[in-house]
């Protein structure tokens, strides 16, 4: 565990270990404040975190019912049934497996085609939840949060994104080829996750190695985004042996 100021790193073995401690960050969250806001992220990586999730809830350790969330992002163009779409990962992977109410999920309309219009609605959406409490996410391999790719202005809300080729690329592997992989997303900014009150980065495996390393270690740019996160003042980072192996390898863990 490396603490400083803002940023507390937890090691994992592996990458059930990293769902279990990140699990239990959100478990507490909830215990703590039972109508918590959660901003929550998709992609293969919280998988583990929201089946543990899952797990406490049936054994009656842990009430959704009052839980509010909001989503990181969604592709333009898909609809909520489609099965890349995000909405359909979240109600299949989490929301239809606890008792959460739909009514207190957010996620971005993938089908609304005016982008100022479903911009603005989100942005609305999120400043009336007031706060996000706790904020989940990934990172990709070019360090990517949401979908706020490498050269985003730090200080984007909800936007429309143009997916750069290695997340395109990176993404295929759910679709059937590249080509069906959506060009566009709806993505909360760089300040909207800048102003959750706290943040839980989630990484496991070498190919995010890279990534880690030059967003907690690296200058903060907007060519890396997750290097703002530097700048939050309560970063908790679980991320099991082979991602952190880039930071330990130099000594820095
Ligand atoms: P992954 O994606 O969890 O599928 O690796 C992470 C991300 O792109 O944020």
């Amino acid at each position: 565990m490396k603490e400083d100021d803002t940023m507390l790193i937890c090691t994992a073995n592996d990458y059930n270990g990293m769902s279990r401690k990140a699990a239990n960050i959100i478990s507490a969250q909830i215990i703590m404040k039972p109508n918590a806001v959660l901003g929550l992220a998709t992609g293969s990586t919280p998988i583990g975190t929201y089946l543990q999730l899952i797990n406490w809830y049936e054994k009656g350790d842990l009430d959704f019912s009052f839980v509010r969330t909001v989503n990181l992002d969604e592709y333009k163009g898909l609809d909520p049934n489609n099965l890349q779409s995000y909405a359909y990962f979240m109600k299949t992977t989490l929301f239809d497996q606890v008792n959460i109410r739909p009514v207190n999920t957010n996620i971005p309309n993938g089908l609304e085609t005016d982008i100022d219009f479903e911009c603005k609605r989100y942005n609305t959406v999120i400043k009336s939840l007031g706060d996000i409490d706790l904020q989940l996410l990934g990172i990709g391999t070019n360090a990517h949060i949401g979908f706020n790719e490498p050269n985003s202005a730090f200080e984007k809300e909800t936007h429309c994104v143009k997916l750069s080729p290695n997340t395109i690329e990176s993404n295929a592997r759910f679709f059937e080829n590249e080509d069906d992989v959506p060009r566009f997303a709806y993505s909360t900014g760089i300040k909207n996750i800048m102003q959750s009150k706290k943040i839980l980065l989630i990484a496991s495996g070498k190919s995010k190695a890279d990534a880690l390393y030059n967003s907690i270690f690296g200058p903060i740019t907007p060519s890396v985004p997750a290097s703002i996160l530097q700048l939050h003042n309560n970063v908790t980072i679980v991320a099991d042996e082979d991602a952190l192996s880039i930071i330990k390898e130099k000594g820095l863990l």
